[in-house]
């Protein structure tokens, strides 16, 4: 599995943004509302493959805004590309990893999500992302 990105939650996209193109020193270069996850997301390259994802919850109801909440902003998730997303979905839960949900989900830059619970993996919520072949 490659290292795909790494996920944000902040209380104000904007202004996140805007950090993060200090810290970086590149513009972000894709932005995504996802109503299904109730997120609005920005991505910055940091090399060829890796990325930020900046997420910010649309509503109070957004899972991302009960995380800060709870947490306070911060790092939120840790995402992995594969190859074939159900074969490894089904690989990590015989591994004993517990699911977040029953089936890939469409998730930001038209890939297939899927979330593995962060008490099954040692506190970080875990996502496997994969490329939508058109
Ligand atoms: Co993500």
């Amino acid at each position: 599995m490659i290292l795909d990105h790494i996920g944000i939650a902040v209380a104000n996209l904007d202004q996140a943004k805007a950090m993060y193109e200090k810290i970086l020193q590149t513009p972000a270069y894709h932005e995504e509302t996802i109503n299904s996850q109730g997120v609005r997301v920005a991505f910055f390259k940091t090399g060829d493959d890796s990325k930020i994802e900046l997420l910010e919850g649309l509503t109070v109801e957004s899972p991302i805004s009960k995380y800060i909440e709870r947490k306070g902003e911060g790092i939120h998730h840790v995402a992995y590309l594969v190859e074939d997303i159900k074969a490894e979905i089904e690989r990590m839960k015989a591994a004993g990893f517990h699911p977040l949900q029953e089936e890939p989900k469409i998730g930001a830059g038209n890939k297939l999500v899927f979330f593995f619970h962060p008490k099954s993996t040692g506190g970080v919520l875990t996502e496997l992302c994969q490329k939508i072949k058109e």
